[in-house]
């Protein structure tokens, strides 16, 4: 059986995911601060058919987040993939120079991520087998209007990631980088905003579970939403302005 950790996965994203690999089969060790969501979400692991275990750690901690990656290895075994996918976001309008909520922002996608790397990493490059994955964003494919601390936040993520690809190449480790549109969780229920291409999270989790069984470098999804920002990607910075000013609803 696989042993597969995942961060954040109280809700949403992390805890579908969870009882995806619980469907196919995994250990699945859940981390996340709040232990009776966790609790309930290993409990559908387990129906699911998988085994699970979760340990309650705040992410933005390093010596507590070790912790509990340690006392999930202790009754799962070591970690075979870990998906550091906890994360926030909020509106961050330059405008308003808001620092604070940047910074809170960066605590939880960067450091979080760089923390749940660092404590399973070494087992993996000594083992010479493993694969790493984390939750990024489309939104870090370009500077997105009104939420430059999460576009920034998740283009930080993906850059790292690629380059832990490279140096990870011989070394028997795998890295994914996961970049998806739109999903339907507790963070994007807040938004007020059209959220086009909106996927439902169980369906999010397979196509998530289906590219890292594949150890695929890049999982970004919708479809429509992953043209449509590799395309964004390709426009000379006068014409992208220009459209995203106009389609932002943050003016
Ligand atoms: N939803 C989308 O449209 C979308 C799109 C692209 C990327 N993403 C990314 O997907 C990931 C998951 O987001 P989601 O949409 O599934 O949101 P969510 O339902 O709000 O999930 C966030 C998870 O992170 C955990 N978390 C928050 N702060 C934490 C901390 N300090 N320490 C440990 N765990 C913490 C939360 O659990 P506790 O509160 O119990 O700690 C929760 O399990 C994020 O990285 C997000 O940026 C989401």
């Amino acid at each position: 059986m696989p042993v597969t950790f995942i961060t954040g996965a109280s809700t949403g994203i992390g805890a579908a995911l969870a009882v995806e690999f619980g469907c196919r089969g995994h250990k699945v060790g859940i981390i996340a601060r709040r232990p009776e969501l966790l609790a309930e979400v290993a409990k559908q692991v387990e129906a699911a058919g998988g085994k699970a275990a979760y340990a309650a750690a705040d992410v933005t901690r390093r010596s507590d987040l070790a912790e509990a990656i340690a006392s999930l290895e202790a009754q799962l075994g070591p970690c075979d993939l870990l998906v550091a996918n906890a994360g926030i976001g909020e509106p961050t309008p330059a405008q308003k120079a808001p620092i604070e909520a940047i910074e809170r922002i960066l605590d939880l996608n960067v450091r979080g991520v760089l923390y749940a790397i660092g404590a399973v990493l070494p087992g993996m490059v000594a083992r010479k087998s493993g694969h790493i994955a984390a939750v990024s964003s489309v939104a870090g494919f370009r500077g997105l209007p009104g939420t430059g601390g999460y576009s920034a936040s998740k283009a930080y993520v993906t850059t790292l990631l690629e380059s832990f690809r490279v140096d990870l190449k011989r070394k028997g480790v795998a890295v994914t980088s996961i970049n998806p549109g739109f999903i339907e969780t507790p963070l994007t229920s807040v938004n007020k905003f059209p959220m086009p291409f909106l996927m439902k999270t169980d369906r999010a989790a397979r196509i998530i579970a289906d590219g890292l069984e594949r150890r695929r470098a890049e999982i970004t999804f919708p479809l429509p939403m992953k043209l449509l920002m590799n395309f964004a990607r390709l426009l000379p910075n006068w014409l992208y302005d220009l459209i995203i000013h106009r389609a932002s609803p943050m003016k």
